[in-house]
């Protein structure tokens, strides 16, 4: 599979752009443990255009993570074009377009999945984006609106006659947010329609090794792109990879080790939210720390914790703790269950 001239290996497994997730210091644990391709958060291109400082961080990217693309977002085709070519200096893979956020304050205002309601303009964005950037561009989008309006059929084929480098689908509608089940049949239609020539990414609710192999095999996608099963366990895209090349389901990582890579990436990403490569990190370990605070989502999601006897209570703790003193204290007294020693 080809996206532009970036070539993946057979069965590729993406990670799906997640606001406030996937940040450097995430992606690249995703990347040693097996992420064919990495995309940043979303990034507004009107904040691009104002040169927002929180934004134009986000389009920093790491040689070590490629190939990688930026995610851009907006309701204005000038604003996406312009956004684009800033996004395009900063020198990724390739830009992709979310038509897929169905959050009130994105879609409501006309961008991310509120689009899904503008065809027209949708499709103005598109072949204007592709048109102003010698990168291949490619779209993130969602089934329809709603119930009622499930377009992806024909838009997909509108999508690639803008001259897209490939589309990735989360299979739910913009009214279910979230809810429900994602429907991997109608991706499937979408990669199955004869006049679809370009790349189909397939994405949504793949949690599992046997799952994901399943959406290969079963819809026939290019691509299978991984989200929420991700945070907290960036080796799941090890056990995934695994189970492709011998079919067996493995822990790719022993309870400690999964520990040991929870408190890395607190560690990178008080890297990269509070302090300078030249400051120690011993020097802030008892400092209230943006890292910390943006580390809790993956605590409280991460599966390393599942089976602890009595862990509420140190859950909890560890949810509210805000020092590195503090929360390593407590990561590093929990012990493996009985189960797995
Ligand atoms: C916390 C969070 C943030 C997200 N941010 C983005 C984003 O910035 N851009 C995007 O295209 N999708 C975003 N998504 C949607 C995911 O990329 C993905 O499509 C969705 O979670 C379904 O895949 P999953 O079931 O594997 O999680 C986000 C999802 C979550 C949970």
């Amino acid at each position: 599979m080809q996206i532009g001239s970036i070539k993946f290996p057979d069965k590729p497994l993406f990670l799906a752009p997640m606001e406030d997730v996937t940040d450097p210091a995430f992606r690249l644990l995703c990347k040693r443990y097996g992420a064919d391709m990495l995309y940043t958060e979303f990034v507004s291109s009107e904040a691009l255009i104002r040169n927002v400082n929180r934004t134009t961080q986000k389009l920093t990217i790491y040689p070590e993570e490629r190939p990688i693309g930026i995610q851009i977002y907006g309701h204005d085709p000038d604003s996406m074009v312009e956004a684009a070519k800033i996004a395009a200096e900063a020198e990724p893979d390739l830009i992709d377009i979310n038509f897929g956020c169905p959050v009130k304050k994105i879609a409501g205002k006309g961008a991310g999945a509120g689009l899904l309601k503008d065809i027209p303009r949708m499709l103005e964005i598109t072949a204007n984006v592709v048109k102003a950037v010698d990168l291949p561009v490619t779209v993130k989008t969602r089934l329809g609106w709603d119930e009622e309006s499930k377009i992806i059929v024909d838009l997909a084929e509108q999508l690639q006659d803008c001259g897209i480098a490939a589309l990735t689908l989360h299979g739910r509608t913009r009214s279910q947010m979230y809810k429900g089940e994602a429907d991997w049949m109608l991706i499937g239609e979408v990669k199955n329609n004869p006049r679809m020539h370009i790349p189909i990414i397939g994405n949504g609710d793949v949690t599992t090794a046997e799952r994901a192999k399943e959406c290969f095999e079963k819809y026939g996608v290019d691509g299978v792109m991984i989200g929420r099963g991700t945070i907290g366990r960036p080796w799941f895209f090890a056990e995934v990879k695994h189970y492709f090349q011998t079919g067996e389901l493995i822990d790719a990582l022993d309870f400690y080790q999964q520990k040991e890579v929870l408190k890395e990436h607190i560690i990178s990403s008080i890297r990269w939210l509070d302090i300078d490569e030249n400051t120690e990190i011993e020097s802030v370990q008892n400092q209230r720390l943006k890292g910390i605070i943006h580390s809790r989502r993956h605590l409280a999601a991460t599966p390393v914790f599942i089976g602890i006897p009595n862990f509420k209570e140190t859950r909890i703790k560890m949810l509210r703790a805000e020092t590195l003193n503090e929360l390593f204290e407590i990561i590093d007294g929990v012990e493996a269950p009985q189960s797995i020693i």
